[in-house]
């Protein structure tokens, strides 16, 4: 193995030390009261990150097999979904979607602008018959942060049902999922979590279980279906709360990173980030390289520029990793691709100092 690279990218980060250590401790059975109890210990401060009073699931998986649960689990084939598309993330909501043979009507934005509330409230007046309303929260591929807040009261005011996607902010933004009229949500384990990758945590309030247990056979499968998750919780809930022998490793790790990230606070944790931003931005913008979005569309855990001019960023990206050690991202899409550079700053390992460094080694690329 080549020494391993430092992680700026957006997902996986590099955990913390001692998230770290647990993944090599003894494995441990995924059953019995003291297992079950630091299960529920480890969702239960999931829900106060998702800001829920709702029941949180772990499901062994990337953060697409939480978004595959939420769709296949709350919409019957046939039905029509509304999902806001500004980027590569939108477009695999859709994707996943139509895979479960829903009609999707798309509420498009220009990749790099953020989806309009308005345009869901259109949405759901033309189409009253969608199961859900479904929104990329950070749209990791062009850093856009969408204003989920917003579109929950459109939908809410119509009666519908939220999911979003909160793969890439989850633990990095603000997000209060019963607040803002979110039904359904989606994380993962390796972004703003701060653990490896291996968990997609989803949570459900119980607006989320109703259009659920709407249409409850949907001959969608077994492993992804929530409902099978909430009977095992149910029913087996004194000693093995789910259906599948769970990545206890895994667990273990993601709830040292969670208490580690409530034990900092919150608030702390998102002010941290966003100072690592805005350090970042002024940096790039000192060596000519101008941050893809405007500071008022801040992104606290990605940030994407523009590369030099007349440079493919693929160059850039390859340079960084070469010569520097350090994985950066490229653009994603046909039309960002080699056009821009996107780095994560959503690991809580970060400092200030890390954004300097970056900035001072971007500064020596022979372009
Ligand atoms: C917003 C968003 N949604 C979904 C995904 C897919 O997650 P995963 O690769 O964990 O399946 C990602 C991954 O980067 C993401 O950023």
């Amino acid at each position: 193995m080549p020494a391993p690279l430092k992680l700026l990218i957006p997902g996986p980060v590099q955990p913390d030390d001692d998230v770290l250590a647990v993944m090599g401790e003894p494995v441990q059975a995924h059953y019995g009261p003291a297992w079950t109890e630091l299960y529920r210990e480890t969702t239960r401060a999931l829900a106060q990150v998702f800001g829920t009073s709702g029941d949180v699931h772990l499901l062994v998986g990337s953060g697409s097999a939480a978004l595959d649960a939420c769709l296949g689990s709350a919409c019957a084939s046939g039905q029509t979904v509304i999902i806001g598309v500004n980027g590569f993330f939108g477009q695999r909501l859709q994707a996943i979607a139509e895979s479960y043979g829903l009609t999707v009507v798309p509420v498009p934005a220009p990749w790099g602008q953020p989806l309009n509330p308005a345009d869901f409230a259109a949405a759901l007046a033309a189409h009253p018959q969608a199961a859900l309303v479904a929104v990329c929260h950070v749209e990791t591929s062009t850093t856009i942060v969408n204003p989920i807040e917003a579109i929950g009261a459109v939908v809410r005011a119509r009666a519908n049902t939220f999911l979003v996607d909160a793969v890439s902010s989850l633990g990095g933004l603000p997000l209060r999922m019963d607040d803002w009229h979110i039904d359904l949500c989606a994380g993962a384990s390796q972004k703003c979590l701060g653990a490896p990758p291996g968990l997609a945590p989803v949570a459900v309030g119980s607006r989320g279980w109703q259009a659920i247990d709407r249409v409850p056979a949907k001959g969608h499968g077994w492993y992804l279906n929530l409902s099978v998750w909430r009977q095992f919780a149910v029913e087996w809930g004194d000693w093995h709360p789910y259906p599948i022998t769970l990545a206890t490793n895994n667990v273990r790790a993601l709830r040292a990173s969670v208490l580690g990230l409530l034990a900092e606070g919150l608030d702390q944790r998102f002010q941290r980030y966003r100072a690592l931003a805005l350090r970042l931005r002024q940096g790039l913008r000192s060596i000519g390289l101008e941050p893809f979005t405007p500071d008022a569309l801040l992104n606290p855990v990605v940030t994407a520029a523009y590369g030099p001019p007349g440079v493919p960023t693929s160059r850039l990206v390859a340079y960084m990793a070469e010569r520097h050690g350090i994985k950066i991202a490229g653009g994603m899409g046909p039309e960002w691709k080699d056009r821009l550079i996107r780095i994560g700053h959503m690991s809580p390992r970060l400092t200030l100092a890390d954004m300097d460094d970056l900035v001072a080694r971007l500064a020596q690329f022979p372009n």
